[in-house]
């Protein structure tokens, strides 16, 4: 698959539509976790060295309309601040205001466009809302990988309008999810973690047929170990979708893939940091016990199929990570998969909000070979869905498969 991407633009003296994702986690008025204007720096720099007009644009929230509240005003700041450039901000993303603030720019120059979602139609992907944006620019850059699941204007129509093509946070995105799935090398394995079966079958059910070994940790597993008749206390678990693990397990067994549960875990009377807790093994759990984590004997294993895998995809934590101590068994895999990613001796690629926040906790995000600050746009590539965001980008086909 080929994308266009920066090297194909002629974006010199051109005004380039720069679709982001601006929508960062704020906390008092400030931007919390700043990865994401990080991932896009390089393409706002790379356009404007070129000389081109860089006019960014972003969603922010979920607005019902406009409303000062989702305003990207003050994430512009931090944008600004990290760049170590100035940026102009116009207060609307369509219209007369924005096509003055366009016209006033210069080669070089960068401007940010307010929330597209205080229009209609944006969400619905109105191809006349999209005209409006596309009468703004020459080209269309998307460096938004973590939105391309959603059709809205800003995402889709748009790209339709205008010569469009991949930034470079969208180009290394698309790259590295390729290696995960679409050519990897093998052995492959995936850890899938998280609190709840019913959300991730999808995940599960495309995962099972791509690697060769599954991993299955966080509250998740605990549907899998009811599912193998053992009892799991006070633990969450799905009891209507055991039979729904039960049908995966099977499915694995007949494609011939592992799946990795644990056997052993941490337990406690109760979710909270550092509530006393001990390990048993996942044929020990008390009644009134919940599991927590995964206990030792199952990092060990865990770690043990890393040293024998190529490739890692990982999506969801092993514990209830956000309390101390039931935070160690993700971050010992992450840092065991670090530490094959430094050797050269796998491929490790991670994404999901949470993953992210993992990830960042255990300070391994550096040395993995990738982790997407997408969520839903993450998990829906691993389900093996059609991104819109992406399709839009696909180079015209070579004449040869344009024919078949
Ligand atoms: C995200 O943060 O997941 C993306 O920016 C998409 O936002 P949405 O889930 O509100 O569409
Ligand atoms: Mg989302």
């Amino acid at each position: 698959m080929r994308f266009r991407n920066l090297d194909d633009a002629d974006v010199k003296g051109k005004r380039v539509l720069l679709r982001v994702d601006l929508n960062v986690p704020m906390q008092d008025g400030k931007v919390a976790d700043v990865s994401r204007i990080e991932r896009n720096t390089p393409t706002i720099t790379e356009i404007a060295d070129r000389g081109g007009k860089v006019i960014l644009i972003s969603h922010y929230g979920r607005p019902k309309g406009r409303d000062p509240k989702e305003s990207l005003k003050p994430v512009v700041a931090a944008v600004a601040r990290i760049l170590g450039r100035p940026i102009s901000f116009a207060e609307d993303c369509v219209g007369e205001v924005a096509e003055k603030a366009v016209a006033a720019m210069n080669p070089g120059n960068i401007l940010c466009l307010e929330n597209t979602r205080f229009h209609k139609g944006e969400e619905k992907n109105d191809p006349e809302f999209a005209a409006q944006l596309a009468r703004l620019g020459d080209l269309y850059v998307d460096d938004a990988f973590s939105v391309a699941h959603r059709a809205h204007a800003s995402v889709e129509a748009l790209a339709r309008l205008l010569p469009a093509y991949a930034g470079r946070a969208m180009q290394e995105e698309l790259e590295a999810l390729a290696k995960a799935l679409h050519a990897p090398e093998r052995p492959v394995a995936a850890i899938v973690g998280g609190a709840k079966v019913s959300t991730k079958l999808d995940l599960l059910g495309n995962l099972i047929t791509h690697v060769d070994t599954l991993i299955i940790g966080g509250g998740m597993a605990n549907t899998f170990l009811a599912a193998q008749g053992k009892s799991v206390g006070k633990s969450l678990c799905e009891n209507d979708l055991v039979q729904t693990a039960r049908d995966i397990i099977a499915k694995a067994k007949s494609l011939n893939r592992e799946i990795v549960l644990p056997v052993d875990a941490v337990v406690a009377q109760k979710f909270a940091a550092h509530a006393a807790s001990r390990v048993v093994s996942v044929d020990e759990v008390g009644r009134s016990d919940m599991i927590l984590d995964i206990g030792p004997r199952t990092i060990e294993y865990v770690i043990s199929v890393l040293a024998r895998t190529k490739t890692l995809v990982w999506n969801g934590p092993f514990g209830a990570f956000e309390h101390q101590p039931f935070d160690i068994g993700t971050i010992e895999v992450a840092e065991a998969a670090a530490e094959l990613t430094a050797a050269g001796k796998l491929v490790s690629i991670a994404g999901g909000g949470d993953t992210m926040a993992a990830l960042n906790v255990a300070g391994v995000t550096d040395r993995f070979t990738y982790v997407s600050t997408a969520g839903g746009a993450f998990l829906e590539w691993l389900e093996g869905k059609t991104l819109p965001g992406v399709e839009v980008l696909k180079a015209s086909p070579t004449p040869a498969a344009a024919r078949r």
